[in-house]
């Protein structure tokens, strides 16, 4: 990698001597400070090329989704920022990322945009944005001038370093939203701010400098505790004011921005397609490479790659990390080190998501016979884990609640342990509140929302998400397993250090719901010719 280091004007034997460590880096390397080098280096540029930017594809669904969130926050300023670069280590970032929220509610994915900052501003009631509460600006770091030293000389940002930023026009013509300068922030968030006026909320946990400006403003407009005036209702008031003082807290922007994606619209129900299309594409070359698996001392780590490969070529990367888990590693839920040997005999379990350049994922596993062909002990585990799922596709159908898409699952899951003599009780007792024996094998829920995060939504209320009626356009997993670790004593031999999870990607239908991942063979003998074919 080339030497990020900050271009600083060469030091001298006594300046070294007081120069303070965080200054130090500069020591491995100098930039020419002269003003001749300034003069050539900022000079003699072609025109810029025009950029061909045209909407974005999400652009006429971010308005209703802006508009969604407007409707929830009247009077109330939001902001939503895309957050910063994040140090690796040392003067290393890793790639960016927005968040999810940002993205969302922008249109932008990749690594669009570090430092920008979406507001929502309160204005009149239907004057706003198509009729909405609020007027939205995108604050923007946009692309520099050549002739300044932000253009050759700041790695983090410089057109010399990371390539060509967006000017504001472009952005705006992008995201459909007015763009503005970052430096205007500042002074457009504390606009109205105070007692009686313009209350400023943030999407917390994207960017602390954004909420350190926020939380700065409000302590001058004497505001640093917005949720303080509920300490002063009495109980017939408190349950009809609560709400309002609740509406008017960070926390309840950020439970809004996570229930605004409980249901897909039609844009991100195709970039949910597109994500499990090229998960499903991903499988396909992990099979063809499985003899290679074989053959490698880190076997796990050729599984990886080659996902990992194919979803960088074909999608933005992977949506978490990828789970290559063979033997008996995939009874370790998130096992991610995947440093082990590929055994033919044992299964491997893989647990994977391309994130497509939208920034939507899938979440995709199937567990494999690493020689193509279940033992008859794989196979009754397999059929068990598969015979949950199914159940559970039964019942994730609008009108029914979350959390009964769990409970069929483990009603098959209790059944067969009770068949097998492995549960200390009956399955009835077990799948009571106070039993839950069956859990030893499957400590992990059968489902969850699926989206720009692959736990969308996590900070939905219950009512919402577990407690919550399926509807139409919610997308979530099925995905179902069973753990038997090699060290567990309560488990025949044969049972140990077999782990199987079956993970598909369900989207909820007018009239029932549609496998998005079907095309990824789920029952055993389809799971064995379809790697037959793919390897012959
Ligand atoms: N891959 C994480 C999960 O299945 O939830
Ligand atoms: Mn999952
Ligand atoms: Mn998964």
């Amino acid at each position: 990698m080339t030497d990020a280091t900050p271009v600083t004007p060469e030091q001298t034997p006594d300046t070294q001597e007081a120069q303070d460590l965080a200054a130090r880096g500069s020591n491995r390397s100098q930039r020419p400070d002269s003003d001749a080098f300034k003069a050539f280096i900022t000079s003699g540029w072609a025109p810029r090329a025009q950029l061909d930017v045209e909407p974005l594809p999400a652009a006429p669904f971010t308005a209703a989704r802006r508009a969604a969130l407007s409707a929830r926050f009247p009077g109330s300023r939001l902001v939503v920022p895309a957050g910063p670069l994040k140090t690796r280590s040392n003067d290393t970032d890793y790639r960016f990322r927005p968040h999810s929220a940002f993205a969302h509610l922008t249109g932008y994915g990749t690594d669009q945009e570090p430092d920008a900052v979406l507001v929502l501003h309160p204005v009149e009631p239907g004057t706003g944005d198509g009729g909405s509460a609020h007027h939205a600006v995108l604050y923007v770091r946009p692309l520099a001038a050549r002739d300044t030293e932000e253009f050759y000389a700041d790695s983090r940002y410089g057109e010399f370093w990371v390539g060509v930023r967006t000017s504001l026009d472009d952005v705006a013509t992008a995201t459909g939203v007015e763009a503005r300068h970052v430096d205007e922030l500042r002074d457009a968030l504390a606009k109205d701010v105070g007692p009686g006026g313009v209350t400023l909320l943030v999407v917390a946990g994207a960017d602390e400098a954004v909420e350190a400006l926020v939380e700065a403003i409000r302590a001058e407009a004497g505001l640093d505790d917005v949720a303080e005036e509920t300490q002063e209702l009495t109980e017939a008031e408190w349950l009809a004011r609560a709400e309002a003082a609740y509406r008017r807290t960070d926390a309840a922007l950020v439970e809004a921005v996570s229930e605004l994606r409980l249901v897909k619209d039609a844009h991100e129900v195709e970039q949910m397609r597109e994500a499990v299309d090229a998960t499903i594409a991903g499988f396909e070359e992990v099979v063809r490479n499985l003899p290679r698996a074989v053959e490698h001392r880190r076997g796990e780590r050729v599984i990886e790659t080659t996902f990992d490969a194919h979803a960088r070529l074909e999608g933005n990367t992977v949506g978490y990390e990828t789970i290559a888990a063979a033997g008996e590693h995939a009874t370790t839920l998130h096992w991610i080190r995947n440093d082990g040997v590929v055994r033919t005999g044992e299964l491997v379990l893989l647990d994977a998501g391309v994130e497509v350049d939208s920034l939507y994922t899938a979440d995709v596993t199937r567990t494999l016979p690493v020689d193509g062909e279940y033992t008859e002990v794989q196979r009754r585990v397999y059929q068990a884990v598969l015979d949950a799922a199914d159940a559970a596709f039964a019942v994730a159908v609008p009108g029914a609640r979350f959390r009964d898409v769990h409970a069929a699952a483990m009603e098959v899951v209790a059944a067969r342990l009770e068949e097998w003599g492995l549960l200390p009780v009956s399955a009835a007792e077990s799948l009571s509140p106070e039993g839950q024996q069956h859990r030893r094998w499957m400590v992990h829920g059968t489902s969850h929302h699926l989206g720009l995060d692959v736990h969308d939504c996590a900070q939905a209320r219950r009512e919402l998400y577990l407690d919550g009626v399926l509807e139409p356009g919610m997308v979530f997993t099925i995905e179902p397993g069973l753990y038997f670790k090699a060290d567990d004593l309560t488990v025949p031999e044969e049972y140990r250090g077999i782990g199987v999870r079956i993970e598909d990607d369900v989207l909820v239908t007018a009239d029932g719901n549609e496998n998005l991942s079907a095309a990824l063979p789920r029952r055993a003998e389809d799971v064995e010719a379809w790697m037959r074919r793919l390897r012959d």
